[in-house]
């Protein structure tokens, strides 16, 4: 119960000048732990911010911005929220391609793919999102590196 407070108190934070995070939910923080991932994460208004922020921190990560030199940011933005949404439970229907169509080709390594979710986790860290939510949401994506990644061998890269 006490750790319920803390998380909710927590994603107060990363909802801040957001909506969705007023005093009657906080009244009715004991069923913080029965709502899905989205809801505890504070619905598409969180994920918005946590996308932009990350997709932010990737195009000024060096190691990997020159990836994503031609992409349509503004539309992956979109897929992006769209996918977590969807993954988390929420009522969004992911409209791109599966991932291993869409990062076909690339010649991803392993190391590419870890700077990446180095830079959600700075992300998630930022916001303050409880490690309980913070885990559910990257064990949700990390099944989806064997989709991603081409060259899993460091000395690949
Ligand atoms: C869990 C990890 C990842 C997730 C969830 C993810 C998700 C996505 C999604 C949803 C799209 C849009 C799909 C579409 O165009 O229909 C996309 C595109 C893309 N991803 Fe990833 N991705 C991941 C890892 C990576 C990594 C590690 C790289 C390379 C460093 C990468 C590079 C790209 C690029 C360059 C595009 C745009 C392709 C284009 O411009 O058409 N992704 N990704």
């Amino acid at each position: 119960m006490a750790r319920q407070i803390v998380s909710f108190t927590a994603l107060c934070g990363l909802l801040l000048s957001l909506s969705g995070c007023n005093s009657m939910e906080s009244a009715g923080n004991s069923m913080t732990a029965d709502k899905s991932l989205y809801d505890r994460l504070g619905g598409k208004p969180a994920i918005t911010a946590v996308v932009d922020d990350f997709v932010g921190r990737v195009a000024a990560d060096s190691r990997i911005n020159g990836r994503f030199a031609t992409t349509d940011i503004p539309r992956l933005k979109m897929l992006l929220v769209e996918q977590i949404c969807q993954a988390s439970g929420g009522p969004c229907t992911y409209t791109g391609r599966n991932m291993k169509a869409a990062h076909a080709g690339m010649g991803v390594s392993s190391a590419d793919f870890d700077a990446l979710v180095g830079n959600l986790i700075a992300t998630l860290n930022k916001f303050k999102v409880p490690e309980r939510e913070k885990n559910e949401l990257l064990g949700a994506l990390g099944p989806m590196k064997s989709d991603i990644v081409e060259k899993p061998i460091a000395s690949m890269r």
